[in-house]
């Protein structure tokens, strides 16, 4: 198991893709702290995770909210003492030209997608610079290597990550921190329910092939990093 002894923070991991990373690093061997709003979903990815013979613990977290997510990095340190991996994965998307956007959607999107990910950075810095070792992935998106139209408050909200980002990853570089981005072109998870004309499902990324590209990025050696990567279907929706 890669990650045998590791601990690792996932946020979103109620469904889509924080799930699947949640899962899949928890069956490379690391406990799993397990954040998003909803915690019947977590408690269901928790059970998940524990009957396979996994670690994990559920910290229900609203990720705008600076005190859930300073507690959600002490719970995960005073339960195991470490953390060696943050995966950001809570995000929601909504999508409108811009001149019928509204504006408590562009609120919401940047304060999730961006300062949400920014604070739980923040959060577990700390302890990682300690630990002199840690890996932070941030989900982006395709959007900031290819254009869609309808999606401004979002693409703005992810070239945000990407650049935060790429800041961070000079700053943590004498640290032994890792920070890197995994963009993902369309993948097949309920972000889309609520969209009325979503791409084919069927010809959309999974899960938990997202999963296996950031467990590559957490798994690594830890004097390589891989600090963005974009993983698209390969049949043309993006
Ligand atoms: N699906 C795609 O095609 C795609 C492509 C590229 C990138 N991405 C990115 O991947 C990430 C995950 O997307 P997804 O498709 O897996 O979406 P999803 O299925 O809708 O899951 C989103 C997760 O984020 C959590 N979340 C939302 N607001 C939150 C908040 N304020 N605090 C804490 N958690 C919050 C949700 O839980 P609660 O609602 O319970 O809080 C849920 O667990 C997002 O950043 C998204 O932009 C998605």
């Amino acid at each position: 198991m890669k990650l045998a002894g590791q601990v690792a923070v996932v946020t979103g991991a109620g469904r889509g893709i924080g799930r699947a990373v949640a899962v899949r690093l928890a069956r490379e061997g690391a406990a799993v702290a397990l954040a998003a709003r909803s915690a019947p979903e977590l408690d269901g990815v928790a059970g998940e995770i524990t009957q396979a013979g996994g670690r994990a613990l559920v910290v229900p977290t609203d990720v705008r909210q600076e005190a859930a997510v300073e507690a959600l990095a002490r719970r995960a340190l005073a339960e195991w003492g470490r953390v060696d991996a943050l995966v950001n994965a809570a995000g929601l998307a909504t999508f409108a030209p811009v001149t019928d956007s509204k504006l408590d959607d562009w609120d919401q999107i940047l304060a999730v997608n961006l300062r949400g990910a920014v604070l739980c950075c923040r959060a577990v810095l700390p302890a990682m610079i300690a630990q002199r070792r840690g890996t932070i992935i941030n989900v982006g998106s395709v959007v900031t290597s290819r254009t869609l139209t309808g999606s401004a408050a979002y693409t703005a909200s992810k070239y945000g990550l990407l650049g935060f980002s790429r800041v961070l990853a000079e700053e943590m570089r004498t640290h032994g921190v890792r920070v890197g981005v995994l963009s993902a072109g369309a993948t097949d998870t309920p972000l889309w329910d609520a969209m009325p004309a979503a791409p084919a499902r069927e010809r959309m990324l999974r899960p938990d092939q997202v999963a296996e590209a950031a467990l590559l990025m957490a798994t690594l050696d830890p004097n390589a990093t891989l600090e963005e990567l974009t993983l698209l279907p390969a049949g043309g929706i993006l």
